[in-house]
């Protein structure tokens, strides 16, 4: 994700994602967003807009103080926990329920094993009219998973699994199309080559919507 040795990257990156997917989800006076894995808040931030509420959850607690110290904006909360905990996380600090989430470079991290149990818990903290935005890298032609990976860019070991396209759609049916969702639009994040960085892996995203 950091790419220390590309800042520039970064930026632009930030900068067309953001530009593609923000319109998508259509914030207005009556959001109520949802960012899971929100890190240090990079969302927060490109929502500039007067929005009902924001909620951060991630379970880095050194990156949620940075979120906190980074934003200080009245409606704005972030919260410590795991994405797999995540309506006990919010029923714990009161919260009720979102009609958009992101879920931004988060499947990726959790477990086949865990996932049906994710999206069923987020299902039950979606509004009956929801919007959902997942941005994730994606297997190319196949799975790849990285265990125990030793990475330069981050110089420590790093896991990830990178699900094709129709793997994450068979979890998708399970835990959200079966709960009245669908998918509203889908594609390839990035159009540029320069961006697209990676052989094996692009990024995708899926807006859904109910
Ligand atoms: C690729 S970063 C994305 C951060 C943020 N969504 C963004 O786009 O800037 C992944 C984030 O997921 C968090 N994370 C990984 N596994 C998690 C889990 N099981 N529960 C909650 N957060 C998790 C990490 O701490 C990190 O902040």
């Amino acid at each position: 994700m950091y790419q220390d040795d590309h800042p520039e990257l970064v930026r632009e990156r930030n900068k067309k994602e953001i530009e593609k997917l923000k319109p998508m989800l259509a914030v207005d006076q009556d959001t109520k967003l949802l960012d899971v894995a929100c890190g240090i808040g990079r969302w927060a931030d490109a929502i500039t807009e007067n929005i009902k509420e924001y909620c951060g959850v991630d379970f880095s607690g050194e990156l949620i103080k940075i979120a906190n110290e980074r934003n200080n904006r009245e409606n704005f909360y972030f919260y410590e926990g795991a994405a797999t905990d995540i309506a006990s996380v919010l029923s714990e600090h009161k919260k009720g329920t979102y009609n958009t989430v992101l879920l931004i470079g988060i499947l990726m991290y959790v477990n086949d094993k865990d996932l049906d149990g994710f999206l069923e818990q987020l299902e039950h903290v979606c509004d009956q009219h929801a919007k959902i935005c997942i941005r994730e890298p994606i297997g190319l032609q196949d799975r790849l998973t990285l265990k125990d990976f030793y990475s330069n860019e981050l110089d420590d070991e790093y896991h990830a699994i990178y699900r094709t396209r129709d793997e994450l759609m068979k979890f998708l049916n399970v835990g959200l199309i079966k709960k009245g969702f669908h998918i509203e639009k889908e594609g390839f994040l990035f159009e540029e080559d320069a961006l697209n960085n990676r052989k094996e892996t692009a990024q995708y995203f899926f807006i859904l919507e109910r």
